[in-house]
């Protein structure tokens, strides 16, 4: 078993990835963490210091390890079914599943969220909400491909078994 949580910043993969995990008795790993262990930084450090390019590089590499792990329920990063062939990769391990969450909504928490996101440092609420937007017709098309959507930001996990059994 193996399961993989995708969907924009803000969309609660981490928060459902850990409900999920502990219902099935299945490991949880938040990508980002086993990026930020495995390179003895933080995310906004590699960022800062290494560039984009190459964080997506290490992000790359952490879902390959990623994928051959098992009994497993992975929060990925934002980002990472839409570079490379990731999202591919993910369809092909596992049940891949789509937090699609309304763009409002998604401003909201990152708002209030105290995680740092270089992607959206610094931005105020018009220019977040233009770029979430922006991303979002971008992403869409990776987004897309996995296996099943929820577009309900409170999960019911019942429903969310029936769906991927
Ligand atoms: C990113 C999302 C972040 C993190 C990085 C880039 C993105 O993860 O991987 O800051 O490109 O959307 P979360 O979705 O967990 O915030």
């Amino acid at each position: 078993m193996r399961i993989f949580l995708i969907g924009y910043m803000g969309s609660g993969k981490s928060t459902l990835g850990k409900r999920l995990a502990k219902h099935l008795n299945l490991q949880f790993v938040d990508m980002d963490h086993y990026i930020e262990e495995r390179n003895c930084k933080t995310i906004p450090q590699i960022f800062e210091e290494e560039g984009e390019n190459e964080f997506r590089k290490k992000e790359q590499k952490a879902l390959k390890e990623l994928s051959e792990f098992t009994d497993i329920v992975i929060a990925t990063g934002g980002g990472a079914p839409c570079f490379f062939n990731n999202i591919d990769v993910m369809n092909q391990a596992g049940v891949t599943i789509y937090l699609n969450i309304n763009p409002e909504i998604l401003a909201e928490r990152l708002i209030s969220s105290k995680t740092e996101r270089p992607l959206i440092k610094g931005k105020s609420r018009k220019e977040l909400i233009s770029f979430i937007d922006e991303s979002l017709e971008k992403r869409h098309e990776f987004y897309s491909k996995a296996h099943c959507q929820i577009t309900k930001p409170d999960v019911d996990l019942d429903e969310l078994m029936k769906m991927i059994s």
